[in-house]
């Protein structure tokens, strides 16, 4: 029997969570959004991007022109990283590493052409490159050989700490925007507003 995601033992993060959450959305969908891992929230409901960070990420999307149902949302690991159950935590190299067999899965599954990274953790697991957000953020780039294109942004996360960033964040939203057009993705009609 193939091994089944929600079952997944493959790090020790499965001894103090409460469920995997699973990569979820459209499965036919053209772009991906990779986040970090669950949080305390997103333990318990089973769904990515939940609570403050959540709401940061909805008009990150409706910005785009998007919904979740559009979408393939899914962690770099997939099992809240925490301290004794309490604290939330980063997750470790070795938990990046044991989760990455779920990430080429849902890569191969999916088949997006864009997958979106949201912070360092998402862009280094997928590209296995060293994120640098000068360099690297809002620059399209396919790596050989891949069949889809990465495209980083800084964690939603962020934002809720950093509000004076949110004018170049939304300049890379609208770059975002210009390639899925570019691709032939289809996306909304841009409202011009992103409230928070
Ligand atoms: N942060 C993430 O990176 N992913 C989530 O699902 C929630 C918060």
């Amino acid at each position: 029997m193939p091994e089944s995601e929600a079952f997944c033992r493959r790090c020790r993060l499965h001894e103090t969570r409460t469920q995997v959450v699973v990569g979820q959305g459209n499965p036919a969908a053209e772009v991906m959004f990779l986040g970090e891992a669950p949080g305390r929230q997103e333990d318990l409901l089973g769904r990515g991007f939940q609570g403050a960070a959540g709401k940061v990420f909805e008009d990150i999307l409706a910005f785009v022109g998007l919904r979740r149902a559009d979408i393939w949302l899914a962690n770099a690991v997939r099992c809240r990283p925490s301290v004794d159950g309490k604290r939330n935590r980063a997750p470790q190299s070795t938990e990046i590493l044991a989760c990455h067999h779920w990430l080429a899965a849902d890569l191969e599954r999916v088949h997006p052409q864009v997958v979106v990274t949201l912070g360092r953790v998402a862009f280094e697991s997928l590209t296995g490159l060293a994120w640098d957000g000068e360099t690297r953020r809002a620059a399209p780039f396919k790596p050989p050989g891949d069949s889809w294109e990465a495209f980083g942004l800084y964690h939603p996360a962020y934002l809720i700490y950093r509000r004076d960033l949110k004018n170049m964040y939304r300049g890379d939203l609208i770059a975002l925007r210009t390639l899925l057009a570019d691709r032939g993705i289809p996306i909304e009609p841009a409202d011009g507003t992103w409230a928070q």
